[in-house]
């Protein structure tokens, strides 16, 4: 088993999520001993507190998933100036029952890719707002704020060159970030 599993919650439930396959594609550029799941979102009911006590299977499998990662990483589309609703719901849902937030202390990423040009800028800054609030900590450099332009990725998904070189100083950062949280 790898030594660090990171968790990554994807913000799109989209067939042909941009985010999904930069999820996909950036793990790929992880050193070893690092591996990579991405969490089930989309079939958790909306969040209802009166719920809390008698949580969904789906909730409690992804508290599970969270509770079983060393590292967090966070893709993000951006939504009307904001994270989308699917990732504040899930969001939410790990952070409950009140005590029992088990996205504390894990060390996190975050990054996001649009087609728009400022390229999920707010929508990453809103989550660094909840995250900082949920006692994640977050790597604060260097930011992705990526513009999906015409070829970041080939028919396969696979990156392009300056893409890749870019995110595999990401990648380098985020990883010297894990290992620092980790003891
Ligand atoms: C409801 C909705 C709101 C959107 N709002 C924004 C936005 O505020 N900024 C932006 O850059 N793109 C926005 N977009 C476009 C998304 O960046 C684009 O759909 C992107 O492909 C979504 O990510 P995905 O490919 O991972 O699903 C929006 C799309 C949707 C469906």
């Amino acid at each position: 088993m790898s030594q660090y599993q990171i968790a990554v919650v994807i913000g799109s439930l989209r067939k042909d999520s941009l985010n999904r396959k930069l999820a996909s594609a950036i793990a790929e550029l992880a050193p070893s001993g690092f591996s990579f799941k991405q969490v089930e979102i989309g079939d958790l009911p909306l969040y209802n507190q009166d719920e809390d006590a008698n949580q969904a299977q789906s909730v409690k499998r992804l508290k599970t998933d969270i509770a079983a990662a060393q590292g967090l990483l966070f893709v993000t589309p951006e939504y009307n100036r904001s994270i989308s609703g699917v990732l504040k719901n899930a969001i939410d849902h790990v952070s409950r029952p009140s005590g029992q937030n088990t996205w504390a202390g894990k060390p996190a990423g975050v990054l996001g890719v649009s087609v728009g040009a400022i390229g999920t800028a707010v929508a990453q800054q809103h989550l660094r707002n909840i995250l900082a609030y949920l006692d994640v900590p977050t790597l604060g450099q260097p930011e992705a704020f990526i513009h999906a332009k015409e070829g970041f990725f080939d028919e396969a998904g696979a990156l392009n060159a300056s893409s890749k070189k870019f995110l595999q100083n990401w990648m380098d950062h985020y990883v010297a970030w894990v290992k620092k949280h980790v003891a």
